[in-house]
């Protein structure tokens, strides 16, 4: 059972605003917000380079907990800055040559998808596009049909940015596992808000970001990389310590997933992202996930039975993002006036996921999104909200 009156007060955010934008970026708790101050004053006080030797240990327990967070090892874990970037560092090590498919989502990320363009365009790599289900999430049968010798990549995400579906991650890494394709999932709308086990997913490689349902700080992300895939990708860039060890004739990449790091960091926010893994697993992930999903279902059914409000969202297993439209108002529009109502919701546009909002023929969607931490009454004032402008 979740203690909402603990994780509220855990909050501080939610003494000014009602957030329901924790797929864009959450309310931090106060062990992370703690954490990264404790880190910053101690740097303010005593210099960058002594306070991460200082916080060596803390620092390099954050591996361990993220490892823990997908039950994966401390060695297939490299931090980045952004999950775009830490999505490239596995995607654009990978060996495509002119010819080679990769098989995706309809409801594709906006930049993985430019990712995929890029490579059509530059490469002449093909990109196929696995249907869905009649209820809008990757259709496992069709995918198994589109295998054959030119697939080199299946690349998706679990949760889409705009449409409240969990792909049904297990099932495409059954059939990756059984014609050998590397998988790369995207999991950064799903980390946080539901378990993630990369073992019974079966992804070679994962990216995830920091700061939407894990409740991290800005600016902090991870990629995944299973031991014994390391090997098939070559880093686009190497440096220094963590990546490689430099000599003055050679290089030796690191024979861990640290080979695609960056030297330099944002430590204090490092130690704020190892903060939020141990929170949410201290909360318990499958006690959020189901009282995630209760919001979300009831938001669904509140605002579905408002005159001039259309829900949006598809998927059989759906999670705590709820997408919808209002007759006669700007996506824009509702996201302001519910702001001045101290309601924080944010837009998905065309540009937040190209094909599936151009596929369904849809301009823009209203997206709030629900944390384990929202409340029921939260969810009254929205669709109170939302019923007095439309
Ligand atoms: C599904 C999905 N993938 C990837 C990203 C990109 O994450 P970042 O902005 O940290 O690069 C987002 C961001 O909203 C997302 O929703």
């Amino acid at each position: 059972m979740i203690d909402v009156d603990k994780l509220r007060a855990d909050t501080p955010g939610t003494e000014n605003v009602i957030h329901l934008n924790n797929a864009g970026a959450s309310l931090m708790p106060r062990p992370v917000i703690d954490a990264i101050h404790r880190y910053f004053d101690h740097e303010i006080a005593y210099g960058g380079y002594e306070t991460q030797r200082a916080f060596t240990d803390e620092l390099d327990g954050v591996y361990d907990t993220l490892a823990a967070l997908i039950n994966a090892h401390s060695s297939e874990i490299a931090i980045s800055d952004s999950a775009t970037r830490a999505w490239d560092m596995a995607f654009y090590s990978m060996p495509f040559s002119e010819g080679d498919r990769i098989l995706t989502t309809t409801t594709e990320y906006v930049s993985n998808w430019a990712a995929y363009l890029q490579l059509r365009d530059s490469k002449g790599i093909l990109v196929d596009v696995i249907p869905n289900t009649p209820t809008g999430e990757i259709d496992i049968a069709a995918l198994d049909s589109m295998i054959d010798g030119t697939v080199k990549l299946i690349t998706l995400n679990h949760v889409p940015t705009n449409s409240g579906v969990v792909n049904p991650a297990e099932g495409v890494g059954r059939v990756a596992r059984e014609h050998g394709i590397p998988y790369l999932l995207d999991v950064c709308q799903s980390i946080g808000q539901l378990p993630i086990d990369v073992d019974k997913i079966g992804c070679d490689m994962l990216s995830a970001t920091s700061r939407k349902y894990l409740r991290g700080p800005r600016g902090e992300a991870f990629l995944y990389v299973r031991s014994d895939f390391l090997s098939r990708l070559e880093p686009v860039f190497v440096e220094t310590v963590p990546a490689s060890v430099v000599l003055p004739d050679r290089h030796e990449l690191r024979n861990e997933a640290g080979r695609f790091e960056t030297w330099e960091k944002n430590f204090a926010n490092v130690l704020g992202l190892g903060t939020a893994a141990a929170y949410a697993m201290e909360v318990g992930i499958d006690a959020m996930w189901e009282r995630i999903r209760a919001l979300g279902a009831m938001a669904r059914q509140m605002l579905g039975d408002l005159d001039g409000v259309t829900v949006q969202d598809l998927g059989a297993v759906k999670c705590g993002i709820v997408s919808f439209e209002v007759e006669g108002r700007e996506v824009t529009e509702v996201r302001d006036l519910l702001s001045e109502r101290s309601i924080n919701v944010s837009v998905s546009t065309p540009l937040s996921a190209p094909v599936d909002m151009a596929e369904r023929g849809i301009e823009g969607l209203v997206r709030a999104s629900f944390h384990a931490f929202n409340t029921e009454e939260e969810v009254e004032q929205l669709a109170e909200a939302v019923r007095a402008i439309a």
